[in-house]
């Protein structure tokens, strides 16, 4: 886990195993915010792997750019890498656009783009607090507004808002995090009671600690990994792990499932621990980054 930077982890898998139908996504598109690394990166490579077609976002275009080949490559799906800031509407409404007269349809939206670092409360500039809530929050209802308006409204679908569990019981240095994936949790029961009549499900998957993730690392994963005796199962997950539980969502074996959380997380949320003690060596791994 002593990565300094998790760039070398976006690659796909050397050998898959099917547990699903390897068709069962035949002819539809996913449109993927930060589906240029880490856990959205997996998400794009097993959606493809079912035969989906995807797309992928996020600010960095040469990223995208690199993924979207490799996603390609090791799928024969076909991947558009499209720039954005999903805080900017005007940046999402021209990327469903593309996306839609690229490939002509959206079915799948994965709403993954995140911010998040380590930071007491009382260090917290206001910018800091807003800009998560802005990137997670906001950025979830700006892409969902955007396809819905564009496309699923009249075509249905199912929106997919990757969330955490921080906010179940409180978790210290992410007071900004917590209440961004929260509202977000909620965001995904109101838009589930509004659009359920059109043929849209809107579902959160909420993941534990995954491993060889940015999000990991960020939060101290190298710290907290000689802590994996509090999970009840024992180890991190892996991105396979939450992309498998986006195809469940994603499929027909889910189509009576809507407005609600499926947490993926060996059971973490229920044992982790606020450990005072590690605050401190946390930040100060933090800042060495
Ligand atoms: N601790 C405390 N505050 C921090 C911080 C940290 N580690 N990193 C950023 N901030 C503050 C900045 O100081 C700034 O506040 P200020 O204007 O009051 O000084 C504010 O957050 C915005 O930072 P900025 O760097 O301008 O934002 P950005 O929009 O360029 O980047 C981040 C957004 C900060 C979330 C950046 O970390 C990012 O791009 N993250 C994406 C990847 C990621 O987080 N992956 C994990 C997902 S779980
Ligand atoms: P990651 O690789 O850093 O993924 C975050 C992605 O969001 C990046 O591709 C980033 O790309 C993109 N992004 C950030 N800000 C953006 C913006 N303003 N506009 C568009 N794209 C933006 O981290 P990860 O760990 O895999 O996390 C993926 C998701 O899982 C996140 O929602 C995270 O909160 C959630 N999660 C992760 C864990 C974990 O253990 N890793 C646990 C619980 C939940 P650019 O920098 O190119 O924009």
């Amino acid at each position: 886990m002593a990565a300094s930077t998790t760039e070398d982890y976006d690659v796909c898998l050397d050998d898959y195993k099917y547990i699903f139908n390897p068709s069962l996504l035949k002819g539809k598109v996913a449109f993927i915010t930060g589906g240029g690394s880490g856990i959205c990166f997996t998400i794009a490579e097993i959606l493809m792997r079912h035969k989906c077609d995807t797309v992928i976002l996020s600010r960095k275009l040469e990223r995208v750019n690199k993924s979207s080949r490799r996603l390609e490559e090791a799928t024969g799906q076909r991947c558009l890498p499209l720039q954005l800031d999903v805080r900017k509407p005007q940046d999402v409404l021209t990327a469903v656009d593309k996306a839609l007269s690229h490939f002509g349809r959206i079915d799948i939206v994965v709403n993954g783009a995140a911010g998040n670092f380590l930071c007491p409360a009382e260090s917290m500039s206001f910018n800091a607090f807003k800009t998560v809530i802005e990137i997670d929050t906001i950025g979830t209802f700006n892409i969902s507004k955007a396809v819905y308006d564009k496309y699923m409204k009249h075509h249905g679908g199912v929106i997919i808002n990757i969330s955490a569990t921080l906010a179940y019981r409180g978790q210290m240095l992410q007071a900004h995090a917590g209440p961004a994936k929260a509202a977000i949790d909620a965001l995904t029961k109101h838009l589930a009671v509004e659009w359920g009549h059109q043929g849209i499900r809107v579902v959160s998957l909420s993941p534990g600690p995954i491993e060889k993730t940015e999000g990991i690392r960020r939060l101290g994963g190298e710290l907290e990994e000689a802590r994996v005796t509090s999970i009840p199962l024992q180890r991190f997950g892996t991105k396979k792990e939450i992309a498998e539980g986006v195809v469940y969502l994603a499929s027909p074996a889910a189509n009576f499932v809507t407005g609600t959380v499926l947490v993926i997380d060996g059971g973490s949320w229920l044992t982790g621990t606020n450990d005072f003690s590690l605050a401190k060596p946390l930040l100060e791994l933090m800042s060495k980054m």
